[in-house]
């Protein structure tokens, strides 16, 4: 299987909600992310709502053709909302209020009974007999991957966010190091090895040809704000035209 991009587009909605307008609108972002050849798309939808919300799904739902993956916390609540969408892949993440962005994996070993006895089943009874694949996000601990084999997991997404921010060359070969680790053995039981977090055009190169086994990796807020950039000129230019247009047009 070929590496696969996934694009995370909460950030789309992050910009349009900081106007509380109704664009830019995540599902057109979506749309054009497959055409440029993503093989799909993920979105995390939190409990306090801040980028995504409901009514983002049915639009996802409806316009993503490809891979839709639907990153969440292991509430009643989403647990519910996932049966209405039917997602390919469901990515468990933590999740804390007040931080910006996922600090981290899960720690399995505190959540594996509850994991074991109602979010796993409820995931896997409620999706009417479409299969969902179950993705843990989790750091390159080998305790953690332990328990995501335990728990019979599809997959897990390698948090790789201590390797995009290390501050020295030594500590980011020392978490490549840790998630080649990870990846062997979570490939080597028969999980799927997706990854993510804080992903950019500088640390994805050196970080694809360290480890192995990789499958989907999901890349959001860098790729988002390098996109602005790439389409600011441009966008420029269109306004400068309107501008040229009706001063030089008939008044
Ligand atoms: N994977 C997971 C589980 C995440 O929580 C996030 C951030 O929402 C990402 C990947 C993407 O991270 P980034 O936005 O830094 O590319």
């Amino acid at each position: 299987m070929p590496i696969q991009l996934l694009v995370n587009i909460d950030h789309i909605a992050t910009l349009r909600n900081a106007r509380g307008e109704g664009y830019p609108v995540p599902a057109q972002a979506a749309q054009i992310c497959e055409k440029a050849g993503a093989a799909g798309i993920v979105f995390h939808l939190r409990g306090d709502r801040r980028h995504i919300m409901d009514h983002d799904l049915t639009e996802l739902k409806e316009s993503v053709q490809g891979v839709l993956d639907f990153e969440m916390a292991a509430t009643e609540e989403m647990i519910e909302l996932l049966h209405q969408v039917h997602p390919d892949i469901c990515t468990l993440v933590p999740e804390g209020r007040e931080e910006l962005t996922t600090e981290g994996g899960l720690h399995l070993a505190a959540v594996f009974e509850d994991f074991k006895t109602r979010v796993f089943p409820a995931i896997r009874n409620g999706t009417g007999g479409s299969k969902v694949e179950i993705s843990l996000f989790v750091d390159p601990n080998l305790d953690d991957i332990q328990g995501a084999i335990e728990l019979g997991s599809d997959a897990i997404e390698l948090h790789t966010g201590t390797y995009a921010n290390a501050s020295t060359p030594s500590a980011a070969q020392a978490e490549l190091s840790r998630l080649t680790t990870a990846a062997k053995m979570a490939h080597a039981a028969g999980l799927k090895v997706n990854a993510g977090h804080g992903l950019n055009q500088k640390n994805l190169a050196p970080f694809l040809h360290a480890v192995p086994h990789l499958a989907d990796i999901s890349i959001g807020h860098a790729l988002i704000s390098e996109a602005v950039f790439h389409g600011l000129a441009n966008t420029v230019q269109a306004y400068m035209t309107i501008i040229g247009q009706v001063k030089e047009g008939p008044r």
